[in-house]
């Protein structure tokens, strides 16, 4: 006994300590507690499983830069006393006897017959009198039979009137039976067919309009091959990119054609001429949740979204949500020294930024490393100190600077490199230059309101568009965008 009560204890502690592990990612079923204080439930990194793997921060180093009948009372009883006529004795019918017996019976003197009249009148009042309270019972007892006749032929009256009713309730059934039928068929005959017909007419328009949406879907399919076309005018103003347009007058902010490299066909931007004196070329664009942005490595290497919306002004003004491509990235930033705007709005309306004076994406051949440095702003340091909630190994496993990058479909980040279920991006909702993995995640699930839990998260992870160092792991931003210009010191 003592021995499975030692055992029961065993398997208790196991089983709490196993709930206690809240970021134990082979318990994908695990639903995690609410822990009080979750502000600073600080997730973002893969902790390492005591003797089980190991982490490598420098596995590359980072480049230079990078759901019946009623029942009736019963009637009064009928008497049920018996009859029964006592006889009684009668005396004999008067005369003197003889002395002896066989002389026969002797004539009736007066005075005899007097006493015997006498004697008989006794006995006949008394006869009487015994008499009366059996007449008496009769007259009642007849009285009663009379009554119990009179309330049987009622209750017989009661019954005939019952069986008419019924007779003329069955009969008033039958016709609006009938009446039924009758319009049941007439229903079926006449109304239904011509439903029928009507229904019919409701389905082909139905049909006609199906193809009508078929056909304008394959329209809009078509108009948004890569990369997605928008139709607003383009200004004449060109360059090699926004600083470049700025220059030449183009002081709006709004969607522009650059050509940055002249052995390549131009492309469309959004420029940012207002911020911090303009010039700044949106490489990424998250403001309302329209784009998805859980795509594949061509796709990010390709970009994807939609550069700018015309909304009445007769110009594309209204940056939509985009990522311009990794090739464009990479092949912007190598032009020269390129710093990085990060802008970010919570669900209030209080915006911080983080800007790096160097930035450059590396090649496809090198999987798009990043490098950035020099560091200012108000949102925090992500990419180079990781998530500052955080502590040792914990938060390097959260710096950005010198990763590559990583998609579902192509698994390049620092968590245990080689295992399929161990890969950032599949959890992390999008791609991005995962560690292990992340501080930031702009690339994340755009979630409505900010806050948002463990148990709406799809693996459980803080896969939010996530700014670790300015709202922590479980608030996601309304809005966040990525900027780039040429970098010059001077400025
Ligand atoms: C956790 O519980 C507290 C109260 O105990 C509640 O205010 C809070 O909203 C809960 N957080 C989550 C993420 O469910
Ligand atoms: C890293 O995180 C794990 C789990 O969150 C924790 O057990 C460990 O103590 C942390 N390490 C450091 C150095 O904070």
């Amino acid at each position: 006994m003592r021995t499975l009560l030692l055992l029961y204890l065993c398997v208790y502690v196991a089983w709490a300590q196993d709930n206690l592990d809240y970021d134990d990612y082979d318990d994908a079923t695990g639903l995690p507690r609410n822990k009080t204080g979750a502000s600073v439930d600080a997730r973002g990194h893969r902790p390492l499983q005591r003797g089980r793997d190991s982490y490598n921060a420098n596995r590359y180093s980072p480049p230079p830069v990078s759901g019946r009948g009623r029942y009736r009372g019963r009637p009064t009883a009928a008497p049920t006393g018996q009859q029964v006529q006592e006889r009684e004795e009668q005396p004999e019918a008067g005369g003197c006897t003889h002395a002896s017996d066989e002389m026969g019976v002797l004539c009736p003197t007066g005075c005899e017959l007097k006493t015997t009249l006498q004697k008989q009148e006794r006995n006949v009042r008394t006869i009487v009198n015994e008499l009366k309270p059996q007449v008496d019972d009769l007259s009642r007892s007849s009285n009663n039979i009379f009554n119990y006749v009179n309330s049987m032929s009622s209750s017989l009256r009661e019954r005939q009137r019952i069986i008419t009713d019924n007779s003329r309730v069955v009969g008033q059934y039958t016709d609006s039976v009938e009446e039924q039928h009758a319009y049941i068929k007439e229903t079926v005959d006449t109304v239904f067919p011509s439903n029928i017909r009507v229904l019919q007419g409701v389905l082909d328009k139905i049909r006609l309009k199906i193809q009508k949406l078929e056909k304008a879907i394959q329209v809009q399919r078509e108009g948004c091959t890569e990369p997605c076309k928008t139709k607003c005018p383009i200004p004449v103003v060109s360059g090699k990119e926004c600083e470049d347009i700025f220059r030449r007058g183009g002081k709006d902010s709004q969607m522009y054609l650059i050509q940055p490299d002249a052995f390549y066909p131009p492309y469309k931007v959004f420029c940012d001429q207002s911020s911090q004196n303009g010039g700044w070329l949106l490489i990424q664009s998250r403001l309302d949740g329209s784009v998805d942005f859980g795509r594949r490595w061509d796709n990010y290497r390709r970009g994807f979204g939609n550069i700018a919306f015309d909304v009445g002004k007769g110009h594309c003004e209204t940056p939509g949500e985009y990522w311009l491509g990794n090739d464009r990235i990479s092949q912007l930033t190598k032009m020269g020294p390129t710093e990085v705007l990060i802008e970010m709005e919570d669900w209030t309306g209080a915006k911080v930024h983080a800007q790096y004076r160097q930035f450059t994406i590396q090649s496809e051949t090198s999987n798009y490393v990043l490098a950035v440095d020099g560091y200012s702003g108000t949102a925090g340091n992500c990419f180079l100190d990781g998530s500052l909630q955080l502590f040792g190994e914990n938060r390097t496993m959260t710096i950005h600077n010198g990763m590559m990058f990583s998609t579902y479909d192509r698994d390049n980040d620092n968590w245990l490199p080689g295992d399929p279920s161990k890969q950032c991006s599949k959890e992390d909702g999008g791609g991005w230059w995962y560690n292990r993995c992340h501080s930031a995640n702009p690339n994340g699930r755009y979630y409505i309101g900010g806050a948002y839990t463990r148990q709406m998260a799809k693996h459980g992870t803080d896969d939010g568009m996530v700014w670790m160092n300015w709202k922590g792991s479980w608030y996601s931003l309304k809005a966040i965008s990525m900027k780039i210009r040429p970098y010059f010191a001077s400025r």
